[in-house]
């Protein structure tokens, strides 16, 4: 029997994304004497998160395995934010307020956002004369509060938290759980599309992102236009802007025609963006999975919970799904359990 208080429970998180990093925060938070270590093949800069806009907007792909559970998520993963950025740490954690309208020319559902709505402190319809902000054309939109987390400055925040409180960080490449059976009580699994080789999940798919990070310190508010277009400010006043959407695809390489492709259409509805400075490109494989995967299993005798496949919701929706990830998993060291679960 492990006990709860006993410094001698070993906790290895895999992944050091946003899931990965903010999962090992909230199970230091949980238990104080646990020794804990993130282990992942890449940290902060070359990770996923650090391609993703960051904001609280999730699409009608994301969800847990019921309705209740997503919107458990949702709210927890607000709340988390919430707390920081009314906190002086916001601007270190790279937590932002951020406005944002979604305009379609051609389909009034795609303005609506259900999980969202029933969230966020403000989202309406917009009035005509918002309809002509952004060009001609455009039928539907809504407007709506939000919050923006910028993976770089969160997760340097979060992995500074987590060390000063005595985490460890492993740089290793995982090929099986089978190497951490006798060193660990218990495992976290925030590997993103790298669960999709380790425990040969034929559900997880990525969807490739490209993105242009452009300097626009004028731009305020995040503007969504149709087929996957959008703009988003930063703090540091670099916008990112967007983006594809390219299912089942691993290329990695920045593509010259997505890349004007989403100059071309971000510069229609927001033509002051031909005068920013691009500052880079970058892509990233979003970790798609329906529903997203938290739960537990019994690994040989390995106890391992799983906590990946948030997609492009990741940033957004890991403080919810990783609270559920660290409760699961106390529950799974308290527990003598030699079965699958
Ligand atoms: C996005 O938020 O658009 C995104 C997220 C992860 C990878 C690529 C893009």
């Amino acid at each position: 029997m492990i006990k709860m208080d006993n410094n001698s429970t070993k906790i290895a998180v895999l992944g050091a994304g946003v899931v990965g990093m903010t999962a090992a925060k909230l199970m230091q938070d949980s238990l104080r004497n646990a020794e804990i270590t993130i282990i992942a093949d890449k940290f902060a800069e070359d990770t996923t998160s650090m391609v993703a806009a960051g904001i609280f907007r999730p699409g009608t792909s994301f969800r847990g395995r019921t309705k209740e559970i997503t919107q458990k998520w949702m709210r927890d993963s607000w709340d988390y934010w919430q707390d920081i950025l009314r906190s002086s740490e916001a601007s270190n954690a790279g937590v932002m307020q951020v406005d944002g309208y979604i305009f379609s020319k051609d389909n009034y559902h795609v303005t609506r956002n259900h999980l969202m709505e029933d969230v966020v402190p403000l989202y309406r319809p917009v009035e005509e004369n918002e309809l002509k902000l952004c060009g001609e054309g455009f039928k539907y939109g809504s407007y709506f509060s939000t919050i923006k987390a910028g993976c770089d400055c969160y997760l340097p925040w979060v992995e500074r938290k987590f060390t000063a409180q005595g985490g460890k960080l492993s740089k290793s490449k995982l090929e099986s759980f089978a190497s951490l059976t006798r060193k660990y009580d218990l495992v976290l699994n925030c590997t993103g599309l790298g669960a999709k080789y380790l425990c040969d999940d034929h559900d997880l798919v990525p969807i490739r992102g490209q993105i242009i990070k452009a300097r626009a310190p004028w731009l305020k508010t995040a503007i969504y236009g149709d087929y996957d277009t959008y703009i988003i400010p930063g703090m540091d006043g670099v916008a990112t802007l967007g983006g594809t959407r390219q299912y089942d695809s691993y290329n990695l390489n920045v593509c010259r025609h997505d890349a004007n492709a989403i100059l071309e259409r971000c510069c229609e509805i927001v033509p002051s963006l031909k005068k920013a400075d691009i500052v880079g490109h970058k892509v990233g494989l979003r970790p798609h999975r329906v529903p997203v995967r938290v739960e537990g299993e019994l690994i040989n005798s390995l106890k391992v919970v799983h906590c990946y496949g948030h997609g492009g919701y990741g940033v957004m929706c890991a403080p919810g799904t990783a609270l559920q990830a660290v409760q699961l998993g106390i529950d799974l060291l308290k527990s003598n359990t030699k079965n699958k679960i």
